[in-house]
């Protein structure tokens, strides 16, 4: 009988880190007001930070916001708008430094989705999600730049890894998130002399989401998707713990990178569904997305 396979566990980053390493600093998120980006919040929070998240709907931003001063014991104040109006983010920022006097780390995590095939997107459709996740992410540099300058602080964006190869019905995601990796990377070689960080989480399947569920109509726990090569699908603590790594001083010569936090999940995909059949029918394209999450 072949051995049992080991899976790795879930751990809290405060089990690892000290949990005041960024005590007086300030964190900034786009999307922060649920799923990847609030989880990444919140692990800042439990490390010291105070925070601003920063989304569309207010209502669940207050109750998000709420929520996490409770449980962290840190101050978090929601930030309303939308990362495609440059002036929204710039209020929203203006209302950080009002209330927080300086932002140290931005996380730009505001993403939008949809599983589409290129001949069924319109060219609205395409430019929705580039809008959305490339330009919001350049938007929110330029809006907080000048403020993490000043305290060398440090970005994280979130990206994915599924523009590494082609996953149909992501033509548009990918473009973008392609173009997320890259501003990244060239906002660390340019600010690089002026003290400022910047890095790429690229999350792999990630399992308690609601942009998940979503977009596999059932969370990949359910759909048998828990092996890989650390036995598990991922959780929203595996980013961020990430987070609260490349964030703090022990990532000090790490910047300009894409970092994976898959599980090992991309490097095992070496089979597609079969071909042509998994691109002609949605249901088939489902399953492949998942994966791939
Ligand atoms: C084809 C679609 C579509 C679909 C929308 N569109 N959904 N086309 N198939 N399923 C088209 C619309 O018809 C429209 O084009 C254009 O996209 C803009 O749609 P709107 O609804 O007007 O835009 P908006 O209200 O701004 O909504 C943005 C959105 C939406 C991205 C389209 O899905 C959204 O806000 N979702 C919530 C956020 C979200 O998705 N988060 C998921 C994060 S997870 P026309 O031509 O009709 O005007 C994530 C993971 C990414 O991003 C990485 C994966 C690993």
């Amino acid at each position: 009988m072949a051995p049992k396979a080991y899976v790795s566990p879930v751990v809290d980053s405060t089990l690892v880190f000290k949990q005041d390493i960024f005590r007086g600093k300030v964190v900034f998120c786009t999307g922060g007001g649920s799923g990847i980006c609030r989880g990444m919040t919140e692990a800042m929070m439990r490390h010291g930070a105070d925070a601003a998240i920063f989304g569309r709907k207010l209502e669940r931003l207050t109750q998000t916001a709420s929520e996490l001063s409770e449980a962290t014991g840190r101050t978090c104040i929601p930030t309303s708008g939308d990362v495609r109006q440059p002036n929204m983010l710039k209020e929203a920022v203006e209302k950080t430094l009002q209330r927080f006097g300086r932002i140290d780390f931005v996380i730009c995590g505001a993403a939008g989705n949809f599983l589409a095939p290129i001949s069924g997107l319109s060219e609205n459709a395409f430019r929705t999600v580039m809008e959305i996740d490339t330009i919001g992410s350049y938007n929110t540099v330029k809006a907080t730049l000048p403020h993490v300058r000043f305290s060398k602080g440090s970005y994280v964006f979130v990206s994915a890894t599924l523009h590494y190869n082609a996953t149909p019905y992501q033509a548009h995601v990918s473009a973008a998130k392609a173009g997320v990796d890259a501003l990244a990377k060239v906002l660390a070689v340019e600010e690089g002399p002026h003290g400022v960080r910047s890095n790429v989480i690229a999350p792999g399947p990630i399992g308690n989401t609601e942009g998940m569920e979503r977009l596999s109509n059932k969370a990949p726990q359910h759909l048998g998707i828990n092996a890989g090569p650390v036995g598990r699908i991922g959780d929203i603590k595996d980013i961020a713990n990430a987070t609260v790594f490349l964030f703090s001083d022990a990532a000090s010569f790490i910047t300009g990178q894409v970092l994976p936090v898959d599980g090992g999940w991309e490097h095992l995909r070496t089979t597609q569904l079969p071909y042509p059949q998994a691109v002609l029918d949605p249901k088939s394209v489902n399953n492949m997305i998942k994966s791939r999450m």
